[in-house]
């Protein structure tokens, strides 16, 4: 299982973009994926809701929550974590 963090401290920078991305071509290149949305802001987890069912789905973990890591599908090949970006105090 290989794992990719994709993590800056600034805002809109295309964190959720890259890491979508990233998810959507492991699972277009058939090893099983899953997306860590470490995010309150779920962008990555509505875009894994909207493709449930096509060809290259990616299952979502919420990655806001304590012990994510044994809530990850069995068997997963490649996981992605889609960092926030810093908020404001
Ligand atoms: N559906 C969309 N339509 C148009 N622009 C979008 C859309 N989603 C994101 N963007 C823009 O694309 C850029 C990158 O967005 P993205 O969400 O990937 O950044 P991010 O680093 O994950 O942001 P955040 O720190 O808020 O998590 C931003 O400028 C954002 O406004
Ligand atoms: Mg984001």
């Amino acid at each position: 299982m290989k794992t990719w963090l994709v993590a800056c401290s600034k805002g809109g920078v295309g964190k959720t973009t890259l890491a979508i991305h990233l998810a959507a071509q492991a699972a277009l290149a058939e090893r099983t994926a899953a997306l860590v949305d470490a995010d309150p802001q779920r962008s990555a987890t509505r875009w894994c809701e909207r493709r449930a069912g096509l060809q290259g789905a990616v299952a979502a973990v919420d990655g806001t929550r304590r012990a994510w890591h044994k809530r990850l599908p069995g068997g997963v090949q490649r996981v992605v974590v889609d960092a926030p970006g810093r908020r404001r105090p």
